[in-house]
Protein backbone atom coordinates (compact mmCIF):
# COMPACT_ATOMS: atom_id res chain seq x y z
CA UNK A 1 0.00 0.00 0.00
CA UNK A 2 0.99 3.77 -0.75
CA UNK A 3 -0.07 6.37 1.33
CA UNK A 4 1.12 9.49 -0.03
CA UNK A 5 0.64 13.34 1.43
CA UNK A 6 -0.06 15.79 -1.34
CA UNK A 7 0.68 18.88 0.23
CA UNK A 8 -0.27 21.18 -2.48
CA UNK A 9 0.54 24.88 -1.50
CA UNK A 10 0.72 24.54 2.23
CA UNK A 11 3.43 23.92 4.81
CA UNK A 12 6.69 25.07 5.53
CA UNK A 13 10.31 24.17 6.27
CA UNK A 14 9.29 24.02 9.88
CA UNK A 15 6.90 21.26 9.63
CA UNK A 16 9.34 18.75 7.67
CA UNK A 17 11.28 19.16 10.84
CA UNK A 18 7.98 18.88 12.75
CA UNK A 19 7.06 15.73 10.92
CA UNK A 20 10.30 14.34 11.22
CA UNK A 21 9.94 14.52 15.01
CA UNK A 22 6.75 13.30 15.17
CA UNK A 23 7.81 9.91 12.96
CA UNK A 24 11.06 9.41 14.81
CA UNK A 25 9.28 7.27 16.78
CA UNK A 26 7.01 5.83 14.92
CA UNK A 27 7.09 2.16 13.73
CA UNK A 28 7.46 1.52 10.03
CA UNK A 29 5.80 -1.54 8.43
CA UNK A 30 7.61 -2.06 5.13
CA UNK A 31 4.13 -2.92 3.78
CA UNK A 32 3.07 0.53 3.72
CA UNK A 33 4.86 3.14 2.36
CA UNK A 34 4.63 6.74 3.34
CA UNK A 35 5.47 9.23 0.91
CA UNK A 36 5.17 13.27 1.03
CA UNK A 37 4.65 15.94 -1.50
CA UNK A 38 5.95 19.30 -0.10
CA UNK A 39 6.39 22.47 -2.91
CA UNK A 40 9.64 22.28 -4.86
CA UNK A 41 11.67 24.44 -3.12
CA UNK A 42 11.25 21.91 -0.45
CA UNK A 43 12.36 18.76 -1.83
CA UNK A 44 15.43 18.57 -1.10
CA UNK A 45 15.43 19.48 2.24
CA UNK A 46 12.82 17.00 2.71
CA UNK A 47 14.70 14.15 1.48
CA UNK A 48 17.52 15.36 3.60
CA UNK A 49 15.40 15.01 6.55
CA UNK A 50 13.26 12.19 6.13
CA UNK A 51 14.88 9.13 4.08
CA UNK A 52 16.36 8.13 7.86
CA UNK A 53 12.83 7.58 8.61
CA UNK A 54 11.84 5.31 5.70
CA UNK A 55 9.06 8.16 4.29
CA UNK A 56 9.63 8.91 0.63
CA UNK A 57 9.32 12.00 -1.04
CA UNK A 58 8.15 12.69 -4.54
CA UNK A 59 6.92 16.01 -6.67
CA UNK A 60 3.68 17.02 -6.85
CA UNK A 61 4.06 18.32 -11.02
CA UNK A 62 6.96 18.63 -13.35
CA UNK A 63 7.05 19.61 -17.32
CA UNK A 64 6.64 17.43 -20.26
CA UNK A 65 10.26 18.10 -21.83
CA UNK A 66 13.80 17.77 -20.48
CA UNK A 67 14.73 20.79 -20.87
CA UNK A 68 14.63 24.11 -22.48
CA UNK A 69 13.00 27.76 -22.39
CA UNK A 70 9.88 26.79 -20.64
CA UNK A 71 10.01 29.77 -17.31
CA UNK A 72 8.90 28.04 -13.94
CA UNK A 73 8.81 24.98 -14.83
CA UNK A 74 10.45 21.92 -13.51
CA UNK A 75 12.38 19.35 -15.13
CA UNK A 76 12.12 15.19 -14.26
CA UNK A 77 15.76 15.91 -14.23
CA UNK A 78 16.07 17.54 -11.15
CA UNK A 79 13.48 15.78 -9.69
CA UNK A 80 15.64 12.92 -10.35
CA UNK A 81 18.93 14.29 -9.58
CA UNK A 82 17.78 14.90 -6.17
CA UNK A 83 16.41 11.74 -5.30
CA UNK A 84 12.62 12.31 -5.94
CA UNK A 85 10.85 8.52 -5.91
CA UNK A 86 7.39 9.55 -7.12
CA UNK A 87 5.76 12.64 -8.97
CA UNK A 88 2.20 13.43 -9.06
CA UNK A 89 0.82 14.16 -12.59
CA UNK A 90 -2.09 15.40 -14.02
CA UNK A 91 -3.49 16.31 -10.90
CA UNK A 92 -7.09 17.84 -11.65
CA UNK A 93 -5.75 21.38 -10.12
CA UNK A 94 -2.97 21.31 -12.37
CA UNK A 95 -5.36 19.90 -15.48
CA UNK A 96 -7.28 22.95 -14.48
CA UNK A 97 -5.02 25.71 -13.29
CA UNK A 98 -1.89 25.08 -15.79
CA UNK A 99 -3.83 23.25 -19.03
CA UNK A 100 -2.21 19.65 -18.55
CA UNK A 101 -3.90 17.46 -20.73
CA UNK A 102 -4.12 13.47 -20.96
CA UNK A 103 -1.13 14.16 -23.94
CA UNK A 104 0.94 16.01 -21.37
CA UNK A 105 0.22 13.59 -18.79
CA UNK A 106 1.21 10.54 -21.50
CA UNK A 107 4.46 12.95 -22.14
CA UNK A 108 5.57 13.51 -18.92
CA UNK A 109 5.02 10.21 -17.47
CA UNK A 110 7.31 8.95 -20.26
CA UNK A 111 9.88 11.17 -19.14
CA UNK A 112 9.30 10.42 -15.26
CA UNK A 113 10.11 6.51 -15.77
CA UNK A 114 12.82 6.86 -18.30
CA UNK A 115 14.79 8.64 -14.87
CA UNK A 116 13.77 5.76 -12.78
CA UNK A 117 10.64 8.33 -11.52
CA UNK A 118 7.32 6.38 -10.60
CA UNK A 119 4.62 8.55 -12.24
CA UNK A 120 1.43 9.05 -9.65
CA UNK A 121 -1.46 9.49 -12.75
CA UNK A 122 -4.60 11.18 -11.21
CA UNK A 123 -7.70 10.28 -13.26
CA UNK A 124 -11.09 11.26 -11.93
CA UNK A 125 -14.61 12.41 -13.48
CA UNK A 126 -16.44 16.13 -12.91
CA UNK A 127 -19.87 15.57 -11.19
CA UNK A 128 -21.53 16.68 -14.45
CA UNK A 129 -19.32 13.02 -15.95
CA UNK A 130 -20.55 11.56 -12.66
CA UNK A 131 -24.52 13.11 -13.10
CA UNK A 132 -24.87 11.61 -16.53
CA UNK A 133 -23.66 8.27 -15.25
CA UNK A 134 -20.72 8.54 -18.00
CA UNK A 135 -17.95 7.55 -15.18
CA UNK A 136 -16.85 4.34 -16.42
CA UNK A 137 -16.27 5.37 -20.03
CA UNK A 138 -14.46 8.60 -18.96
CA UNK A 139 -11.72 6.95 -16.54
CA UNK A 140 -11.29 4.11 -19.41
CA UNK A 141 -10.29 6.83 -22.20
CA UNK A 142 -8.56 9.05 -19.32
CA UNK A 143 -6.48 6.09 -18.64
CA UNK A 144 -5.94 5.18 -22.42
CA UNK A 145 -5.13 8.84 -23.33
CA UNK A 146 -2.64 9.47 -20.07
CA UNK A 147 -0.70 6.25 -19.70
CA UNK A 148 2.00 5.32 -22.41
CA UNK A 149 1.33 2.07 -23.91
CA UNK A 150 5.07 0.32 -23.90
CA UNK A 151 4.80 0.66 -19.67
CA UNK A 152 4.80 -2.60 -18.44
CA UNK A 153 5.72 -2.02 -14.40
CA UNK A 154 5.94 1.08 -11.87
CA UNK A 155 3.14 2.83 -11.79
CA UNK A 156 0.68 4.33 -9.66
CA UNK A 157 -2.76 5.20 -10.46
CA UNK A 158 -4.51 7.61 -8.48
CA UNK A 159 -8.75 7.36 -8.92
CA UNK A 160 -9.55 11.02 -7.47
CA UNK A 161 -13.20 12.23 -8.77
CA UNK A 162 -12.46 15.87 -9.29
CA UNK A 163 -15.98 16.26 -7.40
CA UNK A 164 -14.20 14.63 -3.93
CA UNK A 165 -11.19 16.53 -4.05
CA UNK A 166 -11.31 19.20 -0.35
CA UNK A 167 -15.25 18.56 -0.36
CA UNK A 168 -15.57 15.93 2.12
CA UNK A 169 -17.78 14.11 0.24
CA UNK A 170 -16.45 10.49 -1.21
CA UNK A 171 -18.16 8.02 -3.74
CA UNK A 172 -20.39 5.26 -2.63
CA UNK A 173 -17.43 2.16 -1.62
CA UNK A 174 -18.78 -0.11 -4.33
CA UNK A 175 -18.63 2.60 -6.54
CA UNK A 176 -14.61 3.14 -6.06
CA UNK A 177 -14.23 -1.09 -6.26
CA UNK A 178 -16.00 -0.76 -9.21
CA UNK A 179 -13.82 2.28 -10.86
CA UNK A 180 -10.51 0.63 -9.59
CA UNK A 181 -11.79 -3.16 -11.50
CA UNK A 182 -12.19 -0.65 -14.94
CA UNK A 183 -8.79 0.60 -14.50
CA UNK A 184 -6.64 -2.32 -13.06
CA UNK A 185 -8.70 -4.50 -16.20
CA UNK A 186 -7.27 -1.69 -17.95
CA UNK A 187 -3.86 -2.21 -16.81
CA UNK A 188 -3.58 -5.77 -16.66
CA UNK A 189 -0.44 -5.84 -18.17
CA UNK A 190 1.37 -3.90 -15.65
CA UNK A 191 3.53 -5.70 -12.84
CA UNK A 192 3.06 -3.70 -9.73
CA UNK A 193 0.32 -1.59 -10.50
CA UNK A 194 -0.94 0.46 -7.85
CA UNK A 195 -4.48 1.65 -7.72
CA UNK A 196 -4.36 4.11 -5.06
CA UNK A 197 -7.98 6.30 -3.84
CA UNK A 198 -7.81 10.34 -3.49
CA UNK A 199 -10.35 12.91 -2.38
CA UNK A 200 -11.75 13.66 0.72
CA UNK A 201 -9.60 10.97 2.46
CA UNK A 202 -10.01 11.31 6.18
CA UNK A 203 -8.80 9.46 9.67
CA UNK A 204 -12.89 8.71 10.11
CA UNK A 205 -13.59 6.81 6.45
CA UNK A 206 -9.86 5.84 5.49
CA UNK A 207 -10.70 2.17 6.89
CA UNK A 208 -13.74 1.25 5.26
CA UNK A 209 -11.72 2.56 1.75
CA UNK A 210 -8.86 0.32 2.58
CA UNK A 211 -11.24 -2.63 3.26
CA UNK A 212 -11.54 -2.29 -0.73
CA UNK A 213 -9.64 -5.42 -2.10
CA UNK A 214 -9.01 -2.93 -4.66
CA UNK A 215 -7.61 -0.15 -3.14
CA UNK A 216 -3.66 -0.53 -3.01
CA UNK A 217 -3.27 2.87 -0.71
CA UNK A 218 -4.41 6.64 -0.87
CA UNK A 219 -3.71 10.04 -2.19
CA UNK A 220 -4.26 12.61 0.53
CA UNK A 221 -4.42 16.43 0.58
CA UNK A 222 -6.26 18.25 3.39
CA UNK A 223 -6.07 15.66 6.01
CA UNK A 224 -2.26 15.20 5.31
CA UNK A 225 -1.05 18.55 6.67
CA UNK A 226 -2.31 17.28 10.09
CA UNK A 227 0.51 14.99 10.64
CA UNK A 228 -1.24 13.28 13.78
CA UNK A 229 -4.25 12.44 11.13
CA UNK A 230 -2.06 11.78 8.44
CA UNK A 231 -0.53 8.84 10.56
CA UNK A 232 -3.91 7.99 11.94
CA UNK A 233 -4.56 6.96 8.39
CA UNK A 234 -1.47 5.32 7.59
CA UNK A 235 -1.80 3.14 10.55
CA UNK A 236 -5.07 2.39 9.97
CA UNK A 237 -3.51 0.73 6.01
CA UNK A 238 -1.48 -0.87 8.29
CA UNK A 239 -4.01 -2.70 10.12
CA UNK A 240 -5.59 -3.96 7.12
CA UNK A 241 -2.55 -5.87 5.82
CA UNK A 242 -2.12 -7.09 9.12
P1 LIG B 1 -8.25 16.17 -0.42
O1 LIG B 1 -7.29 16.28 -1.71
O2 LIG B 1 -7.79 14.95 0.36
O3 LIG B 1 -8.06 17.45 0.32
O4 LIG B 1 -9.63 15.98 -0.93
C1 LIG B 1 -6.88 15.14 -2.40
C2 LIG B 1 -6.03 15.55 -3.58
O5 LIG B 1 -6.28 16.60 -4.17
O6 LIG B 1 -5.10 14.82 -3.95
Amino acid sequence: MLIAGNWKMNLKYEDIIKLKNIISDLEVDRRVEIAIFPQFPLLYSAIEKLSDYKIEVGAQACSSVLKGAFTGDVSVEIISDIGCKYCIVGHSERREYHHETNQFVKNASNLLLSKNIIPIVCVGESLEVKNKRETNQFIKSQIRECIPENITSNIVVAYEPIWAIGTGKIPEYEEISSVHKIIMNELSHIKNLKVIYGGSVNKENCSKIFELNEVHGALIGGASLKFKDFLAIYESAVKQII
